[in-house]
């Protein structure tokens, strides 16, 4: 029987990447791919890959459930900074319960923590949380900072640049990147001390 695999995120870097590959893969193996996206205008054209719209988004639970009506596993990958994103990532969880998705693999960060420093790892730890409560399998990815988000860090300042986070000495790990290829080997340039990525994690590993 074909399990449909959903992924959300596939207008983006990471996710457009990893939907290519899985579709590359897909039709071999008992897989149909499922794009939700909110506007379908900018889905990629992927062989065989049905394009589900969800305008909402991740705010709009009823509209995110209907989208994954069917879907056994979950590719869910984490919302854009907002003020609500916290709500929104508990929303899409929850929509991801009610559709009847089996697993979900989210997207969260390196060191996931309710007292994490870092204000987005706690906003992680909350939504793994909420997995972890939701009854469905689930496995977060807890990545480190993408390395091409670095520049995004630079403040302008006297005809020049700052980058004035991370804090203390500076030191990151840094993942190799959503849009660049993804072998930690690639990774490591002048500002990158190693990379860090921690694969996953997950209440019991055979999830
Ligand atoms: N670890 C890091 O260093 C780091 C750095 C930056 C971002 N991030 C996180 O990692 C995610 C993926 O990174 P990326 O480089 O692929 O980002 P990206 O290129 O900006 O793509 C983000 C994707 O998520 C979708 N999305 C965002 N907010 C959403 C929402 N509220 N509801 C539904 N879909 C939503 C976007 O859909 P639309 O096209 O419809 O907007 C887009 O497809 C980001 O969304 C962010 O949460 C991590």
């Amino acid at each position: 029987m074909t399990s449909v695999f959903a992924l959300t995120g596939v207008t983006g870097a990471l996710g457009g990447r990893v939907a290519a590959q899985l579709a590359a893969t897909a039709g071999r193996e008992d897989v149909a791919l499922r794009l939700v996206v909110r506007d379908a205008g900018r889905a990629p054209r992927l062989p065989g890959a049905q394009v589900v719209e969800s305008p909402g988004g991740y705010a709009d639970g009823p509209g995110l459930t209907a989208a994954l009506a069917g879907v056994h596993t979950l590719f869910l990958v984490s919302a854009a900074e907002a003020e609500d994103r916290l709500t929104q990532h508990l929303t899409a969880v929850d929509a991801a319960a009610a559709a009847g998705v089996q697993r979900v693999v989210y997207t969260s960060f390196l060191g996931a923590a309710p007292d994490a420093t870092f204000t987005l790892a706690r906003q992680h730890a909350a939504t793994e949380e909420r997995l972890a409560a939701s009854g469905i399998r689930w496995t977060a990815l807890r990545n480190a900072m993408y390395a091409d988000f670095v520049p995004f860090f630079a403040t302008p300042v006297d005809g020049g640049a700052v980058i004035a986070a991370p804090a203390g000495d500076g030191a990151a790990g840094l993942w190799p990147g959503t849009t660049a290829p993804t072998s930690p080997r690639r990774c490591c340039g002048p500002t990158t001390r190693r990379s860090t990525a921690a694969p996953w994690t997950s209440p019991d590993p055979t999830h």
